[in-house]
């Protein structure tokens, strides 16, 4: 048992001798060195946060040795209380500073991991971003009407699915018209009865719905897709595109629509692309014509692609049709226009050289990154 008394100078310290309690100070002491050497030991060797909390709930925690010693003291007189209690809860000051440095350089290793992981080396070659590209049909389309914006035409669009009555009856191809027979047609049924739909067989169908809304002067291209009830082959596919063109003003004449289409083929084929117009026939025109320029490959010589003739036929034109006009509101006395059709696909095949119509629409990316 161990006393103190206060007196003079120096605390007289009276000791009652208690074996058992004695030795039981000393071994908690020493338990306490040994389970701070451990705890320190072990904090060491800690490399995660997960690691360091089982460490916490083991050293520190409401179960931990630490805290069970810290409980027994209270079986000790005062004094050896008061030694033993300093030492202990010194001990658990040292493992709770150690266990805040330990999670600061934790911290410090996490973030630098970090960091050096979104390191960017500057010095290493880009990456190439795959960019994607216009179709070659699309940019040919793109091509035309930026040639014709240039004339001062306007581009305009219309339905794919279409009335019957815009793809023919307003062109000037009644019900028993044999040119219906040459459109193979993709019938839409629908319910209206008497009002049949279709997919349009040529953008020529834009150009009657213009010239039924416009107040002349008109100037416009009509680009998009059309669609024809045929087998694929070398040179068909049930859809593709056209653009279609139609001037309607006072005075517009023959010599117009030839200086247009000139134009047209200086710009797009090269200056020295001889042209040739001979007559043909539509129903929405008169008179028609078909326009040719020498053939690409041959210059004129005769080749296959030209079927020996030299000449290439690449669209059909015309003065546009009174009735046309005056079924689309427009007086044909005061008024003349003409028109165009160009066949899209044909124009790269030429250009480039290429012999089948299928590839375009093929999705074979090997071809289709060529352009
Ligand atoms: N629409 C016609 C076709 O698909 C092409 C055509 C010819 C359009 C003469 C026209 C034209 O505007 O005047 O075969």
């Amino acid at each position: 048992m161990v006393t103190e008394l206060s007196c003079c100078l120096t605390p007289l310290v009276v000791i009652t001798y208690n074996p058992r309690q004695l030795k039981l100070k000393t071994t908690m002491l020493k338990q306490l060195q040994e389970l701070k050497l451990k705890a320190l030991q072990e904090l060491e060797s800690i490399r995660d946060f997960k690691q360091l909390e089982s460490w916490r709930i083991q050293y520190l925690g409401k179960k931990s040795s630490l805290t069970t010693m810290l409980r027994r003291l209270a079986s000790l007189p005062l004094a050896e209380r008061k030694t033993a209690g300093a030492r202990a809860n010194q001990v658990k000051a040292d493992l709770e500073d150690s266990l805040r440095q330990k999670e600061q350089a934790l911290r410090e290793v996490q973030l630098a991991t970090h960091v050096k992981a979104e390191t960017i080396d500057i010095t290493l070659p880009g990456r190439p971003a795959p960019t994607g590209r216009l179709h070659p049909i699309t940019q040919t389309l793109n091509e035309i009407c930026d040639i014709f914006a240039a004339m001062g035409f306007q581009v305009v669009e219309g339905p794919d699915v279409e009335w019957d009555y815009y793809n023919f009856e307003a062109l000037n191809i009644p019900e028993e018209h044999p040119a219906r027979d040459t459109m193979s047609t993709c019938w839409v049924e629908t319910d209206s009865g008497e009002r049949p739909m279709l997919l349009r067989t040529h953008t020529t169908s834009v150009s009657a719905r213009t010239i039924e809304r416009t107040t002349p002067p008109i100037r416009v291209v009509a680009p998009g897709k059309v669609y024809r009830y045929e087998a694929s082959d070398a040179t068909h596919v049930p859809m593709f595109h056209q653009v279609d063109g139609q001037v309607v003003d006072k005075g517009i004449t023959m010599a117009d629509l030839k200086g247009t289409l000139y134009e047209f083929a200086r710009r797009f084929f090269g200056e020295e692309r001889p042209v040739r117009f001979r007559c043909d026939y539509f129903p929405f025109v008169e008179p028609g014509v078909e326009m040719a320029i020498g053939c690409l490959v041959c210059d004129g010589q005769g080749c296959r692609l030209c079927g020996h003739s030299g000449w290439i036929e690449i669209l059909g034109a015309g003065m546009t049709h009174p009735r046309v006009l005056q079924l689309g509101g427009i007086d044909p006395e005061i008024y003349s226009g003409f028109a165009f059709g160009i066949g899209i696909e044909r124009l790269p095949m030429l250009r480039y050289g290429i012999d089948d119509i299928r590839l375009f629409y093929g999705s074979d990316l090997r071809f289709l990154r060529q352009f």
